[in-house]
């Protein structure tokens, strides 16, 4: 069967389990250049592990000097008769078939990580792959919806500003189009929601189940991953209900520091740069101002993906205590948040129009990663190419 891309609005309907293979193998190139520093993880859980800054991580520790051993939880779907399958769905598949490879123990839970299921799965895999303990947790969720323990019924978020409704462009990968929109302010309930599914309460849940189980080892770590921006993306994500519900993570991870001090652990807050995955495409308002970043950030040397954002934290610094901003924060966007840069962007931003984005800002670069995160787009790959779906039915994360 031959594959093509099936895009709806910002969505990818279908994916390419070769092009994803090349996606791994280049993450996987990069994290192997870096150098190593001490006190690196060895075993490693990560929530949110298929896609984005979790595989990643994940990617940088298993394949970078580390060589760490790691579990990897995420919800995505194999093939069957409505499609291919995910991209995360290979990703993983990937990730474990070139771990082993490797010579690293690896293991993939394809599951809610909201549910009790999945948690029990994590605990018996870190008794059998980790000898009982692991010294670092990733958190790396994005979502949109989560169920309430109490009553099963979910809360869904809504990506929204506060206080006063937003004019602003989303962007349309089906038809080439920047859009206008009109974003209404959030409500109460709205804003408390957006807190419940993507603050820090299931983050903090996941490391007392941990611990109370006793699957945590001295000196361990967890981190969780934040964005502020820059002031022209405030009034949309860090004065939005995004933002506050980050800042609901960053307060969080005092709670685990607490949780942690009995076996001298330590909580983080990474705050990384504005990229395109495939939870971010999906914030209205966001886009014009990735095409211009994209743009700048390139034209200066400066452009990261998730690899080259988790190879500079962890190889880089993961251990520079003195690194840190006031409130101690890991700054991964220091490079995008240069006034050179944010003094580019917004000249960019301020002439951008649905009319000339294509050509003023870097939409190419910015479509090409879309592709990329499921598998379209890699010039090594060959599209004319029939995929073999027989051999790919039989492949298991
Ligand atoms: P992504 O959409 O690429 O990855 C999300 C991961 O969560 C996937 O592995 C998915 O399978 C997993 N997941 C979602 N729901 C799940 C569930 N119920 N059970 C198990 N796994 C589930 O997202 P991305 O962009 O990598 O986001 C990760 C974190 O990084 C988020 O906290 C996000 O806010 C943050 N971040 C993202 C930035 C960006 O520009 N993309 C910038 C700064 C921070």
């Amino acid at each position: 069967m031959i594959l093509q891309p099936q895009i709806q609005g910002v969505i990818a309907r279908s994916c390419h389990p070769i092009g994803c293979k090349a996606a791994i193998e280049k993450q996987i190139y990069l994290a192997q250049q870096q150098a190593r520093t001490s006190d690196m993880p060895r075993n490693v859980l990560i929530l949110g592990a298929s896609s984005g800054f979790g595989l990643a991580s994940r990617i940088a520790l298993t394949f970078g000097p580390a060589n760490a051993s790691t579990i990897g939880v995420s919800f995505e779907r194999g093939m069957s008769d409505k499609g291919i399958g995910s991209a995360g769905w290979y990703n993983n598949i990937f990730v474990k078939d070139a771990a082993i490879k490797a010579g690293r123990t690896t293991s993939n839970i394809v599951g809610d990580a909201f549910s009790d299921q999945t948690r029990q799965m994590v605990a018996d895999t870190i008794r059998t792959q980790c000898g009982g303990k692991v010294d670092l947790v990733v958190y790396s969720l994005a979502t949109g919806i989560r169920p309430n323990p109490e009553t099963g019924e979910f809360w869904r978020s809504s990506i929204k500003p506060i206080g006063e409704a937003v004019e602003g462009y989303a962007i349309d990968f089906e038809k080439n189009r920047l859009n206008s929109v009109t974003l209404s302010p959030a409500s109460e309930q709205e804003i408390n929601d957006t807190v419940k599914v993507m603050g820090g309460e299931d983050w903090l849940s996941w490391m007392q189940f941990l611990g109370q189980n006793d699957l945590l080892a001295e000196g361990c770590r967890t981190v969780a991953y934040s964005y502020i921006g820059p002031e022209h993306t405030h009034a949309i994500y860090h004065k939005g209900t995004l933002g506050l519900a980050k800042t609901h993570l960053h307060q969080t991870r005092h709670d685990i520091d607490a949780l942690l001090s009995g076996i001298n652990g330590q909580a983080d807050i990474a705050v990384c740069k504005a990229l395109v995955t495939k939870a971010s495409v999906f914030i209205p308002g966001l886009t014009p101002y990735l095409l211009a970043l994209y743009r700048v950030m390139k034209a200066k040397g400066l452009q990261e993906g998730c690899i080259e954002q988790m190879d500079r934290l962890f190889y880089n610094k993961w251990n520079r205590q003195q690194d840190r901003d006031d409130e101690g924060l890991i700054r991964l966007d220091d490079w995008e948040l240069q006034p050179d840069v944010q003094d580019e962007v917004n000249t960019l931003l301020a002439q951008m129009t649905p009319e000339n984005f294509t050509q003023i800002a870097d939409y190419e670069g910015v479509l090409t990663d879309f592709l990329q995160l499921n598998g379209f787009g890699f010039s090594n790959v060959d599209y004319d190419q029939p995929v073999d779906i027989e051999q790919l039915k039989t492949l298991v994360p």
